[in-house]
């Protein structure tokens, strides 16, 4: 790698890199059984889930607690080796991908659910706790944690956290931010920090838990999170609606909050996504010549304002031009029309090369945002698969190389994301929902910040880290 791709972000000094002395140190901190160096870690701890991305590190390091993880940060502020923190590498932007190689920084064996405080409805963990663990643990004590990513299998808190993770159930509950009530945290410069406390209101000082939360490791390792649950809902029902055009499907959307009921999902499919999915796993989904379908879940505990609530969305969605309404009404079936959702992802992945955006819009503005983006696709001889959190007004958009050459693929595709996230900035949205800009948006957060805002979160992250060795090469363009 030449010289000049260490050069620091924003500086005219470079990285140092991983030198025989450096490992033997690294040895010492964590045990050399956890210092790994060989070709097929390092290709693995290269990549994430976004696009074909692959930057090996030069070592990986898993170490066990925070106190290692003081120690390893101030060796690399001391020698200005980057550091990426890595929790599931299941990220959408390429956070956790260490571009300019260094050390990769594995969370995963910090992975103790510490407590379940039944009492005050909350958990502590440490990062490396997988979310559906979480989930499944609480869910036993009849308790709720809502934040579900479509990766809930894999990905971990501490990214979730990075990330400020969201998934199907924001719409009604939250993303991650609106659970985390504090977190004990390492500093690039080696002090642990604890923010928040255990408590539901917190005015003391600045709240540098939501500082850290979204901020894609950049600024902290997160090595403890105490999150709020909620009580489990103990019913849950799902319709699946099918119209013969996508904008008639996001038309409906408004109008079902609007008439009083904020569903616990609200998700939406064009017919390309739900294809790529059936045949990805091998089953089908109800209705898959509609051209688009909305998945539609409530919850609750009683069973009549279920059904309520399911016929007033049978009236909206009517209304709009809904072609076919289908009660999923069994557990088998709504587990099977939720593994198809989740699994829209990794199969619009396997038609063909892509690039993946993360746009959201206030709601109301669904209609608009699909019409332009396929009209921006059509002008630059793109096409996209779109599908995401409708009630969110966060659609995942996929823009598919197929056939076309590298150059143009290149050329044309940026083009048009600028042309999509400028859409979708000037309907009062902005270009990442849950995904997080890391190192594939880089290129266009200007397009929803301004120099002055940008200035500011430099100088947030000086603060931090003033050697500039956590997660270089994110965020900031
Ligand atoms: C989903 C991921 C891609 O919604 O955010 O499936
Ligand atoms: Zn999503």
């Amino acid at each position: 790698m030449p010289d000049d791709s260490l050069r620091m972000p924003g500086s005219s000094m470079t990285y140092s890199t991983v030198t025989p002395e450096v490992l033997t140190e690294l040895r010492a901190i964590v045990g050399p059984e956890y210092v790994l160096n060989d070709a097929e870690s390092l290709a693995l701890f290269g990549r994430d889930e976004t696009e074909d991305l692959s930057f090996p590190p030069e070592v990986v390091v898993k170490p066990a607690d925070a106190l290692q993880i003081a120690a390893l940060l101030r060796l690399a502020s001391a020698k200005r080796i980057p550091v990426t923190p890595r929790g599931g590498g299941t990220g959408l932007s390429g956070g956790a991908l260490p571009v300019y190689r260094g050390i990769s920084l594995s969370l995963e064996r910090l992975n103790r659910i510490l407590e379940i405080d039944v009492k005050n409805l909350q958990a502590v963990m440490e990062p490396g706790v997988t979310t559906q663990k979480l989930q499944e643990e609480v869910e036993a004590k009849g308790l709720f944690y809502p934040p579900d990513p479509s990766s809930r299998g894999t990905c971990q808190m501490g990214g979730n956290l990075a990330e400020c993770a969201g998934g199907p159930r924001a719409v009604k509950y939250g993303v991650t931010k609106d659970y985390v009530l504090g977190l004990e945290a390492v500093i690039p410069t080696g002090e642990i920090i604890v923010a928040g406390a255990r408590v539901l209101k917190n005015v003391t000082g600045y709240n540098l838990t939501q500082l850290l939360i979204g901020s894609e490791g950049t600024l902290a390792v997160i090595t403890k999170i105490t999150v709020r649950l909620i009580p489990l809902p103990r019913l849950r029902k799902v319709v699946l609606v099918a119209f013969d055009t996508l904008e008639n499907a996001v038309s409906a959307v408004a109008e079902i909050f609007q008439q009083g009921l904020t569903p616990s999902a609200m998700e939406f499919m064009e017919k390309a996504a739900v294809r790529a999915a059936e045949e990805r796993q091998g089953k089908t989904f109800p209705n898959n010549t509609a051209e688009a379908q909305l998945l539609i879940e409530v919850d609750g505990n009683h069973e009549g304002s279920l059904d309520e609530d399911i016929q007033t969305i049978a009236g909206v969605v009517e209304k709009y031009g809904a072609v076919d309404i289908l009660l999923a009404d069994d557990r088998q079936k709504v587990e099977d029309v939720w593994a198809l959702r989740r699994g829209i992802g990794e199969a619009v992945k396997s038609i063909s090369a892509y690039k993946e955006e993360d746009t959201v819009v206030p709601r109301a503005c669904l209609p608009q945002l699909v019409r332009g983006v396929k009209e921006i696709c059509a002008r630059h001889g793109l096409t996209s698969i779109c599908y995401g959190h409708a009630g969110d007004g966060n659609v995942h958009v996929n823009i598919l190389k197929n056939a076309l050459g590298d150059a143009a693929w290149e050329e044309n595709s940026a083009i048009a994301i600028r042309d999509i996230f400028r859409l979708t900035v000037s309907l009062g949205g902005t270009i990442s929902g849950e995904h997080g800009i890391g190192y594939s948006q880089r290129p266009y957060l200007g397009i929803a910040l301004t120099d002055a805002e940008l200035d500011l979160m430099r100088r947030v992250k000086a603060a931090f880290d003033p050697s500039t060795i956590l997660n270089p090469g994110k965020i900031f363009p």
